[in-house]
């Protein structure tokens, strides 16, 4: 990330000294804060939002807010593309095939005989991703009877099954953690979520189309655009609700996920604690769900009513059914909001007590903030630099790339080498609007009006014409914080410890020479010694806040029954009666403000 114009140099900061972002115009929807915290929190956990009622957002983001799930998380090779861009996805499984259970050995994906040089013999490679299941293959029907029952019918999977019985699907980048997430600009490793909300889908401004309905008085309802700054975790939250591999039936709606949520009771499958931070007084221990008898109760008591009041149905709809997506996403993000991880030895260190961190632990941040370049890309207090805080004015940068050239830039998105470019173009793919994701590309396809009509500001670099752009197989700069929590790592899952990361970085990658026309230039020979990455991986076990470990609050939560694979193997598994593989359900027990017990981490 060498940029032409030099920055200050990247220094140890505590995150307790950083704002959260908010959407500036949140009063504009939000009446009562704390009952939309607590209605993020409820819809966050519930899983009544996925189709089959078992999945909800934490299935995937229970532990540190990722997943540390082995049985059922492979994925063959959906996103690659050939030379045109074309996708020629791979439905091949090397690792582990559906229902089959992740090993240490497995790890890493690319395997070389000699760990200190990328050019060495390759042992074994695979292009399979290690990531998270959500639902199986389905088709929507109808919400009956006001929502009470989904109707659903069965879709034979070609990919995801065990002898014919569809398995629950996997999703094909690795999933990153919540924690921290608010800070992220744009989220999603291609940052396709956008950080301006349009109340229904992830795209933003991209989506000239999407309208919400207000109603200033119950008789007078009319479609409105909206758009709210620092809101990507909005936008973010509206994708997995509809998605046929993350929760739902394919075909289902958001004015069908309102009609089925509405009238329910928000938990009303799971335990709340008694001493649960936000859901705790609402507790009815031993019984499941919260003393709220519906989402709508909370939903008049969260929202404005000109966002709710309207009396007219329209094709069929409520106007609290139309608007569900706005709810979902402005009350997930505040809740997600709160996720903020701020005290561990590193921050405070970073206030000024020296003792904080061992001597091996200063060792590791001298070269993560110096010769490893580390902060080059995991820079400022969020261990990130794809931030609001770092990218908000300037989203465009120029960097000389690998090969010695110029090309314009995402700033906090880089191509590191994980894997050949082809295998998933990450940044460098298109939205269903057919703009370009990478807003280096938009403001030089589509000039400086469009970007601004597109982005909401206007572009802080110009690429002309015949600029190069750095894009494809460019990922978001994941957060750092609590890493030691959430392997394994990388947009493919391909590394188990933190070990391995330093010893792909200290080679200077692994797909170096292949993906050099996109590669940023800090990926070359670092010459650590053993001692060098030992201390490089203690600093980071410094970035560990222990209310995360412990799941204390704001990391308590209600319980959840997982899905954790099928019963059987990848070999046999067993009919549920509908052509579906019986789930292997595990129990996480509700935590209270004081926390529990560590959860185990990845294969450990
Ligand atoms: C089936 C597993 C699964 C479910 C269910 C799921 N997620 Fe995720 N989540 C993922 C994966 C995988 C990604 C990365 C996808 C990508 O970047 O293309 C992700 C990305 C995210 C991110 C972005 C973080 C970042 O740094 O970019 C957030 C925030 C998030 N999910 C929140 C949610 C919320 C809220 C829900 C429920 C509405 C949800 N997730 C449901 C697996 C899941
Ligand atoms: C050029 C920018 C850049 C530099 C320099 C860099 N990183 Fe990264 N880092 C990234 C990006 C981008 C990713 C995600 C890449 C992917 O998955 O394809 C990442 C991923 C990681 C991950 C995995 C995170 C997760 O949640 O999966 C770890 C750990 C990590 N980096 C540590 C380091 C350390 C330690 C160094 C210094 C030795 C370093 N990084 C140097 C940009 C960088």
């Amino acid at each position: 990330m060498a940029q032409e114009k030099a920055e200050p140099a990247p220094k140890p900061e505590s995150l307790r000294k950083r704002k959260v972002p908010e959407p500036s115009k949140l009063d504009d929807f939000i009446k009562d804060k704390e009952a939309a915290i607590l209605l993020g929190k409820a819809l966050f956990w519930d899983m009544q939002v996925g189709s089959d009622n078992v999945t909800s957002c934490a299935t995937c983001h229970f532990h540190a807010g990722a997943d540390n799930r082995a049985k059922n998380q492979v994925s063959p090779g959906l996103l690659i593309v050939d030379e045109n861009g074309q996708a020629t996805p791979d439905f091949t499984f090397q690792v582990r095939k559906p229902n089959g259970t992740l090993q240490k050995g497995d790890f890493p994906f690319h395997k070389l005989s000699n760990i200190n040089d990328r050019n060495s013999t390759v042992i074994s490679s695979v292009n399979d991703v290690a990531s998270s299941q959500g639902v199986t293959l389905e088709k929507f029907i109808a919400m009956l009877l006001g929502g009470a029952q989904e109707q659903r019918s069965v879709v034979a999977d070609p990919v995801f099954n065990v002898n014919g019985l569809n398995t629950r699907r996997v999703e094909p980048r690795n999933t990153p953690t919540v924690i921290n997430a608010v800070f992220n600009l744009r989220n999603f490793w291609d940052g396709r979520a956008q950080d301006r909300f349009n109340g229904v889908n992830p795209f933003g401004r991209r989506d000239a189309g999407a309208k919400v309905w207000k109603a200033d008085k119950p008789h007078d309802q009319k479609q409105v655009s909206i758009d709210l700054n620092n809101a990507s975790l909005a936008s973010q939250a509206v994708g997995p609700p509809l998605s046929d591999l993350e929760m739902s039936a394919a075909g289902r709606t958001f004015p069908d996920l309102g009609r089925k949520l509405l009238n329910r009771r928000p938990l009303a499958l799971q335990r709340v604690h008694r001493e649960d931070s936000v859901l705790g007084s609402r507790s009815l221990m031993p019984q499941p769900g919260i003393s709220i008898s519906t989402y709508a109760e909370l939903i008049r008591t969260a929202f404005k009513p000109q966002w709710w009041q309207g009396s007219a149905q329209i094709s069929g709809y409520s106007h609290m059914e139309r608007n569900f997506s706005l709810y979902f996403g402005l009350a997930v993000q505040l809740y997600e909001a709160t996720l903020v991880s701020d005290q561990t030895p590193f921050d405070d260190y970073a206030e000024g007590k020296k003792d904080a961190l061992s001597a091996q632990q200063k060792r590791g941040l001298e070269l993560f903030f110096g010769d490893a370049k580390c902060a080059n890309c995991h820079g400022g207090a969020e261990f990130t630099k794809a931030t609001v805080h770092h990218i908000e004015k300037e989203r465009l940068e120029k960097m000389i790339m690998g090969d010695g050239g110029k090309a314009v830039y995402d700033n906090g998105f880089y191509n590191i080498g994980v894997r050949p470019t082809r295998e998933d173009i990450g940044l460098g793919g298109t939205d269903p609007f057919g703009f370009p994701l990478s807003e280096s590309k938009l403001a030089r396809d589509f000039g400086d009006k469009v970007f601004k009509k597109v982005i909401g500001v206007d572009p802080n670099e110009k690429p002309k014409k015949n600029d190069r752009i750095a894009a494809n197989g460019a990922f978001k700069t994941p957060t750092l914080r609590n890493i030691e929590l959430t392997a394994p790592y990388f947009h493919n899952g391909g590394q188990r410890t933190l070990r391995e990361v330093v010893d792909f970085y200290n080679r200077g990658g692994d797909f170096h020479d292949q993906n050099i026309a996109d590669l940023d230039p800090d990926i070359e020979r670092l010459g650590l010694s053993n001692e060098d990455k030992d201390a490089l991986v203690a600093f980071m076990k410094s970035l560990t806040d222990e209310r995360v470990r412990r799941r204390c609050a704001p990391f308590d939560h209600p319980e959840l029954f997982i899905p954790n694979g099928h019963l059987g193997n990848e070999n046999t598994v067993y009919n549920d009666g509908f052509g579906r593989a019986r789930d292997a359900l595990m129990l996480l027990p509700a935590t209270g403000r004081n926390g529990a017990t560590p959860l185990r981490n990845f294969l450990e």
